[in-house]
This record gives structure tokens, sequence and C-alpha cells, in this order.
């Protein structure tokens, strides 16, 4: 295992520590993440912990089940009690770039719907100022290069349609990834995502602002747990 996986392996695992039996747990998705839904797994089958899962995109939906984590629908409960997920970028304040796997729009609902949320990420994520990782957008199919061209004009910036091969990347509630190349300019997060939701075409973006409580952050010093001052769990 190379180092920066390593690095994920240990935040995923570590982030654990936050979930308790009875729990409702929503698991977020990509690289980062897959080890806390992994150990999670091996926690139900090895040592009988009693959770279950609300899955964030289709392909941690595979895993869960993979692994062994009973899941139920996000209609079937009235709260999460956590979500662990990644990001792409952690701003000082806690806010989030996300939507690097195309999964914005599950993440920010169940987020939405949690009593707290864990951030799992390696130190290369933790930024200063939001930005150098392209801005995730999801937008409608429909006239997506009207809803790009209206971003670009807001942001000031190259927006690009997210390709796979020669088709746009399709999300698992079939819409396009839009990402805004805006440089690490994002410092009033706040007001870009609500900017941004104004937008005609745009579902959602993929700035999490203001929803994250704790940041299990893997360096090559050890593990560090970073809490939110303004958050849930202080
Ligand atoms: C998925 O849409 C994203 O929000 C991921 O949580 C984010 O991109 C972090 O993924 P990695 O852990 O793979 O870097």
């Amino acid at each position: 295992m190379d180092r920066v996986e390593l690095l994920k392996q240990q935040a995923g695992i570590e982030a654990c520590i936050y979930v308790k039996n009875g729990m409702k747990v929503g698991l977020g998705t990509g690289s980062t993440v897959k080890h806390t839904v992994i150990e999670l797994g091996r926690k139900i089958n090895e040592e009988g912990l009693e959770i279950v899962g609300i899955p964030t995109s289709l392909a941690t939906e595979k895993l869960a089940k993979k692994v062994g984590i009973p899941l139920i629908d996000l209609a079937e409960c009235s709260h999460l009690d956590v979500v662990i997920d990644g990001a792409d970028e952690v701003d000082g304040e806690f806010n989030l770039i996300k939507g690097g796997g195309a999964a914005l729009v599950r993440e920010k609902i169940v987020a939405q719907e949690s009593l707290s949320m864990i951030v799992v990420a390696d130190e290369r994520k933790m930024v200063g100022v939001l930005g150098a990782f392209p801005l995730p957008v999801e937008i409608t199919p429909f006239a997506y290069q009207s809803t790009i061209n209206q971003l670009a004009k807001l942001l000031d910036c190259r927006v690009n349609c997210r390709m796979s091969g020669d088709n746009p990347v399709v999300t698992d509630n079939g819409n396009y990834i839009a990402d805004a190349h805006c440089g690490p300019t994002i410092n009033q997060p706040v007001y870009t995502e609500a900017e941004i939701l104004k937008i005609a075409g745009v579902v959602q973006v993929g700035l999490f602002n203001n929803m994250c409580d704790v940041v299990v952050v893997a360096k090559d010093s050890g593990v560090e747990v970073l809490t939110n001052p303004n958050g849930r769990m202080v």
C-alpha cells in the first residue's frame, strides 16, 4: 500500500470511534471513507457492532452490502446519528469542497439529516482557502451548456462538463457535473454557495458549509482529530 493510501486507511479506520451500538450511520463516498465502511463491516461481523447504514451513492451501497452492513432507506428514519464522509478540501473554518466522486447531492442530503458530520481526510486535503480543487456543481442535462456558461460568468473562471470519454459523466441522480476551476479564491463559501444555487439548472453545489463537526486527518506524524469549535461536538 502506498503512503497516501495508508493515510486514507488510517483516517478511515480511526473515524469508527464515533460509531456506537444502535446508531444510524450515513456512509459517505470515496477512496478514504471506503476504509471506514470496510472497518464497520469488520466490526459488525467480528465484534457484534449493531448499526444500520444509509449510503450516499450506489457505489457505497454496493460496498456496504458486500461487507455486511445492514442498510435502510433515508425515508425510513427521522434522523441519522452521524455521517462519515470524505472531502476534496477542508478550510480552516471546517467548510468543505466535495463531489470529486460525483456523489455530492446524496452526500449533502444525508449530511443535512445527520446530527453530526465526521470528515475523514489525509493531510493533502487541508487548505487555507477553498478552490484549488475544481468546485463540482451538479446540473441538469437539459440545457447544460447554458448552465455552464452562467456558472463561468458568475465565478469568472473556466467551467468544464465532467466527461467520461466522449460522454458527460452521469450521476446517480441522472444529472451532469460541472467542474469550476476557480483557483484558491473561495474565501466567502457561504456567499458563493448561495449565488450558485440561484442559477436555474443547478441542482446542488459541492460546498458543504457549516456542516462538518470533526475532521479526522491522517498525517505522516499520526492521526489528528480536529474539532470544529462552532460545531455540534464541542
Ligand atoms: C464524492 O462525491 C466526494 O465528495 C468524496 O467524498 C470526496 O471526493 C473525497 O474522496 P476521496 O476520499 O476519494 O478523495
